[in-house]
C-alpha cells in the first residue's frame, strides 16, 4: 500500500472531524454542513472504492484507521476521539463500499446527539447499513486486546520471515517455527479472556500479502471454532498451529500465480491445487512437535465429500481438524477482498456453508459456524451483529 494520506484514512477522518464541528456551527440544512457530509461523503466513497472498507478504531487517545495506529491524528483529533468514546458511546465507525449519503445525516446524529440508550437498536432503527457503531472497549479490555494485536502482527512478521527463507531455498530454521508456536500460544492466550477478539482479529485483511494475513486469520477463526467445540487448550493450540501452516505450500508457486488479479487459467490451476501437497513436503521435513498441521496443509482442499484436491482415489478419511480448518478457510477467504471479488459479509458466509453442508463441509460444522459467529457478536460489550 502506498504511503500517501489517502490510504491510510487520514483525509477522511479529516473530513469526518470537519462535518462535527460544521454541524456544531450551523443547522443541518445550512449550504456549509451540506457541502460537510457531501466532501466527506465524497472522499468516503473514493477511499472505499480502492479498499473496500475503513474502519476508526478508537483506543482512549490512540486513533487507528484499518489497523494502523495514526499518531499524529491521534493528537489532532483528541477531542473528537474524546467525545466519540466518552459522550456518545462510539468505539469504533466501520464504512463498507456502497455507503449513501443519507448515512452520513444519520452518522453527523450519532456524533453530535448522541445515540440514546442502546447504540445497537438505534443503529437498527436508523437503517444504517453501510456504517456500522460499536461500543468502546473497557480499559482492560483494551490492554488484553493491544496484546492480542502485538501477536497476531508477531505471527504475520514470522511466517513473512519463513517465507523469505523458503523463497531463497534455505531450510526453514526450528526456531521460526518456535517463534510462531509462541505467537500463537500468545493470540490463544488473549482470546481465551475475551473470545470475541476472534472476529475483530479476522477482520484484519491484508490486500498486499493476502496470504500471511489468511494464515493468521485461518488460525484465529479456528480458535473460535475449537472454543465453541469446547476443545481443551492444548488441542485448540495445534489446532491454531495448523491455521497458520496450512497454506505453506502456496510459498513455492510462483509470485505472478499468487497475485493474478483474475481468474486463473487451467494450467495456472493445475499449478495452485498443488499447494497442499507441496505445505505437506514442507512441513514434513520440519520439527513441528506433531503432525497434525502437515495433515491439515495436505487436507484443506480435500472437501467433506473428497471430490476436491488433492484427489485420492481409495478409501480416505479427511481428519476432522482438517474439516475445521477447511471452514476456517472458507469463512476467512469469502470475507475478504480481492483482486476479482469484493469481500463478502458473514452472514451470506454462513449461509454458504450451510448449503455446501455433506458437500464441501463436515454436516456438523455450519451449526458451529453460525454459533461462532453469533455467540461471539453478541458478546457483553459488543456492537450490533453485521
Ligand atoms: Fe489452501
Ligand atoms: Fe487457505
Amino acid at each position: 500500500m502506498a504511503d500517501n494520506v489517502q490510504d491510510h484514512g487520514q483525509l477522511v477522518f479529516a473530513h469526518l472531524n470537519g462535518v462535527v464541528r460544521t454541524a456544531a456551527l450551523y443547522p443541518a440544512t445550512h449550504p456549509q454542513a451540506l457541502k460537510a457530509r457531501e466532501t466527506l461523503h465524497g472522499a468516503l466513497t473514493a477511499y472505499l472504492a480502492a479498499h473496500g472498507t475503513l474502519t476508526y478504531r478508537f483506543l482512549g487517545d490512540v486513533l487507528v484507521a484499518n489497523e494502523r495506529i495514526l499518531a499524529r491524528e491521534s493528537l489532532v483529533y483528541r477531542r473528537l476521539l474524546e467525545i466519540c468514546q466518552k459522550e456518545r458511546q462510539i468505539g469504533s465507525i466501520t464504512f463498507t463500499d456502497g455507503v449513501e449519503p443519507r448515512e452520513m445525516d444519520v452518522l453527523v446524529e450519532a456524533l453530535t446527539q448522541g445515540v440514546g440508550e442502546s447504540l445497537s437498536a438505534w443503529t437498527a432503527q436508523k437503517g444504517l447499513t453501510h456504517v456500522l457503531l460499536e461500543p468502546p472497549v473497557q480499559a482492560e479490555q483494551q490492554s488484553v486486546e493491544v496484546m492480542a494485536r502485538r501477536a497476531y502482527y508477531g505471527s504475520v512478521d514470522t511466517l513473512r520471515e519463513i517465507e523469505s527463507t523458503i523463497r531463497s531455498s534455505a531450510p526453514v530454521a526450528g526456531e521460526q517455527i518456535g517463534t510462531l508456536r509462541v505467537f500463537t500460544s500468545a493470540l490463544l492466550e488473549q482470546v481465551l479472556q475475551i473470545p470475541d477478539l476472534v472476529l475483530r482479529l479476522a477482520s484484519i485483511k491484508s490486500y498486499d500479502e493476502y496470504t500471511l494475513y489468511h494464515s493468521v486469520n485461518v488460525a484465529v477463526i479456528s480458535m473460535g471454532l475449537g472454543l465453541v467445540l469446547d476443545l481443551p487448550g492444548p488441542l485448540l493450540h495445534e489446532v491454531a498451529m495448523a491455521g497458520m501452516l496450512h497454506d505453506l505450500g502456496k510459498i513455492a508457486i510462483p509470485l505472478e500465480i499468487l497475485r493474478k488479479p483474475g481468474p486463473l487459467s487451467e494450467e495456472e490451476w493445475r499449478i495452485m491445487r498443488r499447494h497442499p501437497l507441496l505445505g505437506a513436503e514442507v512441513l514434513s521435513r520440519l520439527s513441528v512437535a506433531n503432525r497434525l498441521p502437515m495433515i491439515v496443509a495436505f487436507e484443506h482442499h480435500m472437501r467433506f465429500d473428497r471430490q476436491g484436491y488433492p484427489f485420492l482415489r481409495d478409501n480416505w478419511t479427511q481428519h476432522p481438524v482438517s474439516r475445521l480448518a477447511c471452514v476456517a478457510d472458507v469463512f476467512d477467504a469469502m470475507t475478504s477482498r480481492r483482486a476479482y471479488k469484493k469481500a463478502i459479509p458473514s452472514r451470506n458466509v454462513c449461509t454458504y456453508v450451510r448449503e455446501q453442508a455433506g458437500l464441501i463441509f463436515d454436516p456438523r460444522l455450519p451449526r458451529i459456524l453460525d454459533h461462532m459467529v453469533e455467540r461471539l457478536r453478541a458478546a457483553p460489550g459488543r456492537g450490533a451483529p453485521r
